[in-house]
């Protein structure tokens, strides 16, 4: 952080409000409630600039299916091979003797990446799939 940049800002907030407020930070482990609400505002931040779909973004999509479908394997080596410009890491986790973990990195606008994670999640027995998309926002 640029402290040369620092603003300082009076806020009026209730009692109560405030109270819960401190116990929340209190529990999450920040020192102080500048830091809180800074990471509060960055957090509301970023969820709005998610729902553009033009805004640069990078992701993690995290999915986890058996490989004892045959199909499967062929079918997801498919799709990423044909979004290969969008996946900058794929990593794969044996977890057991038939269970896989995969992770994707992912960057592009944010409306690819969401599509790129529609049509894996929609390929038929994967376990449990999520996204989770980071717009590259200057924070
Ligand atoms: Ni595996």
């Amino acid at each position: 952080m640029n402290n040369n940049n620092i603003v300082r800002f009076g806020v009026s907030i209730e009692n109560n409000l405030l109270g819960r407020f401190d116990s929340f930070i209190q529990q999450k482990g920040y020192i102080n409630r500048s830091e809180a609400l800074r990471d509060l505002i960055r957090e509301a931040l970023v969820s709005g600039e998610e729902s553009k779909p033009d805004s640069e973004a990078v992701g993690t999509l995290t999915f986890i299916y058996s490989h004892d479908t045959r199909e499967i394997s062929d079918r997801l080596n498919e799709l990423q091979h044909s979004y290969y410009n969008s996946i900058i890491s794929a990593t794969h986790i044996h977890l057991d003797k038939h269970m896989c973990m995969e992770v994707l990195l992912l960057r592009g606008k944010t409306a690819s990446i969401k599509e790129i994670s529609d049509r894996i999640l929609a390929v038929k027995d994967i376990k449990f799939g999520k996204l989770v998309v980071t717009p590259l926002l200057n924070l």
